[in-house]
């Protein structure tokens, strides 16, 4: 598959704690780790991947909006506030772009709070459960869906 299309990875707040925040939830893999994993899996697939994480709701905003025109795709894991913010979901509708949703675990298995994203009303899909290997069945979905666009 030769694409050609730029997606955006974005990563939400305290992603980048990975390998040190309760590794029996989240894996002892860092986020620099996953990183290398998409970059590597990325090329495979045709897709150049500029991977980001914040722990500021405006600055995921800011990156968003900016998508928009610099981006064919989104892949959002935005942490807690997949479960809280308006703000991106908003700027999600906003960027009129494809959108793949992930988890690193499986948020139907945890608390209640976990069980809804307002991400989700936006994106094609969500990958959730499957620690890092879900990025990169993330990008498999998105180089499918920008391939059926082209
Ligand atoms: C998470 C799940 C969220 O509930 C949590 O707040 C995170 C990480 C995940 O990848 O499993 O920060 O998005």
């Amino acid at each position: 598959m030769a694409i050609n299309a730029s997606v955006l990875i974005l990563n939400g707040p305290n992603l980048n704690m990975l390998g040190v925040r309760e590794p029996q939830i989240y894996g002892s893999l860092t986020l620099d780790d996953v990183e290398a994993m998409c970059q590597e899996h990325s090329q495979r697939l045709g897709l150049e991947v500029d991977f980001r994480q914040s722990n500021h709701e405006g600055e995921l905003v800011t990156w968003i909006q900016q998508a928009r025109s610099e981006n064919d795709g989104i892949i959002i894991n935005a942490g807690a506030y997949s479960h809280t913010s308006l703000a991106i979901l908003d700027a999600l509708i906003l960027a009129e772009l494809p959108v793949v949703e992930v988890h690193l675990s499986n948020i139907f298995k945890r608390e209640p709070f976990r069980h809804h994203s307002h991400v989700t009303s936006v994106a094609r899909g969500m990958i959730c459960g499957f620690g890092p290997q879900g990025y990169v069945l993330g990008l498999d979905a998105m180089a499918q869906i920008l391939n059926n666009r082209s």
